[in-house]
């Protein structure tokens, strides 16, 4: 039910997307959330954030069924992007062009670019600035490409709730709200989300982590504008936050293909119990069958990547430049590589692929493993013994 009163006062009436299966190339699955908070003080209300565009009339509803939208004071723009401003020009107009919208830096620049022509009402708020709303007391903190140049957090003081704006979130939509709702499997979606969303700036992460620690500041709600808030205790989410940023990772290969005769899969299939036959543990991903994000999620904390295709006109197969790609912009850290393929006459493939795990920084375990069209028993051999070395490999790096 929306709007979700989370303390006295304060109130959730962003909005739930059930439908939406791709976010920008991430499966969503499980829908998402476009959260927003409305503060109503003794002085001042406040907005922090809006909704994507299309959910403007049921986000501005759920602000109706507390109070009248033309008594907002102020707004705060934690993030510029669409699915938490998309309706901000649509709100200045129903409350009052001239309201103030309060930004950082970056988001003063993001905001005017979004919005070209409007004359919206900016107001930069630096990091420890202080605006006062009767009884509580607003603060911010600059989180700078996390994920975009603009984002920041709000901190509400009196109520140690800190309103996270992507950090922290999952997309994931449920009539569930809190994490005391929801067992040990919200930690999947948040897992998923930091590995599609934030994974590029982990060392980002890292020093935000310290340097909210070093604030001392209490923290009874963690309300990222994505999926579930963080109320029981919060550090939970800030631990597993700390370690995902570290990119710890475990005795874990995923071995990842596609296949054209089915040769490359019948090398895969052996390489994975050549691996497994070591107690590592082993996922084989046909990306035929497994989503790029879903990829990304469990390479999160594989300490290698094993990549199959077959040679396809000189090249590698058109599924694997895709997840190859997207994975290349999320900048994943501290993995070995290798690759393998079937082939019939040029075999560029194998190349091409080491080419890319290098590219990525992987330390390339070798120059990886090709079979001549179908596989027979002596080649299954041999990829069970790739299997056998890869997982050797992996159980060695993790011993340094
Ligand atoms: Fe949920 Fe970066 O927007």
């Amino acid at each position: 039910m929306r709007p979700l009163k989370i303390a006295e006062g304060i109130y959730d009436v962003g909005v739930k997307d059930w439908n939406i299966r791709d976010f920008h190339g991430y499966s969503t699955y499980m829908g998402t959330t476009y959260n927003a908070f409305l503060i109503v003080d003794d002085d001042k209300v406040v907005l922090i954030d809006t909704v994507k565009e299309p959910f403007t009339h049921q986000f501005m509803e759920n602000i109706r069924k507390i109070i009248d939208p033309q008594k907002i004071d102020m707004i705060i723009s934690n993030h510029a992007e669409m699915d938490h401003s998309g309706a901000l020009p649509r709100v200045l107009h129903l409350i009052g062009e001239e309201t103030p919208v309060y930004c950082s830096k970056m988001g003063e620049k993001a905001l005017s670019a979004h919005f070209n022509g409007k004359k919206i009402n900016l107001n930069v708020v630096k990091p420890g600035t202080e605006l006062k709303l009767g009884k509580r007391t607003l603060s911010f903190i600059e989180t700078r490409m996390l994920h975009w140049p603009d984002s920041m957090f709000t901190y509400l003081k009196e109520d140690g709730i800190l309103f996270s704006s992507d950090a922290f979130g999952q997309h994931y939509a449920s009539h569930e709200n809190f994490d005391d709702e929801m067992g040990e499997g919200l930690f999947e979606h948040a897992k998923k989300y930091f590995a599609n969303i934030l994974l590029p700036f982990a060392p980002r992460v890292e020093k935000l982590l310290e340097s909210i620690e070093s604030m001392d500041l209490p923290l009874n709600m963690i309300c990222p504008d994505h999926g579930i808030l963080w109320r029981k205790n919060p550090e939970r989410i800030l631990d597993r936050y700390a370690s995902w940023a570290r990119q710890e990772n475990r005795e874990k290969v995923i071995v990842m293909y596609d296949t054209m005769w089915n040769s490359t899969e019948k090398m895969a299939r052996k390489i994975v119990d050549g691996a497994r036959s070591t107690g590592v543990e082993v996922i084989p991903m046909s990306v035929r069958n497994w989503h790029r994000s879903d990829i990304m999620t469990e390479l999160m904390d594989a300490r290698a990547l094993v990549v199959g295709s077959p040679t396809l006109n000189n090249g590698i197969f058109p599924t694997l430049c895709d997840v190859l790609c997207y994975m290349k912009g999320l900048k994943p850290k501290g993995k070995l590589g290798a690759a393998f393929g079937s082939y019939g006459w040029s075999g560029e493939a194998v190349k091409l692929l080491n080419n890319e795990l290098d590219t990525m920084g992987f330390e390339r375990i070798d120059d990886g493993l090709r079979t001549l069209y179908v596989p027979d028993s002596e080649a299954l051999k041999a990829c069970f013994d790739y299997g056998v070395g890869i997982g050797e490999a992996v159980k060695a790096k993790s011993a340094e």
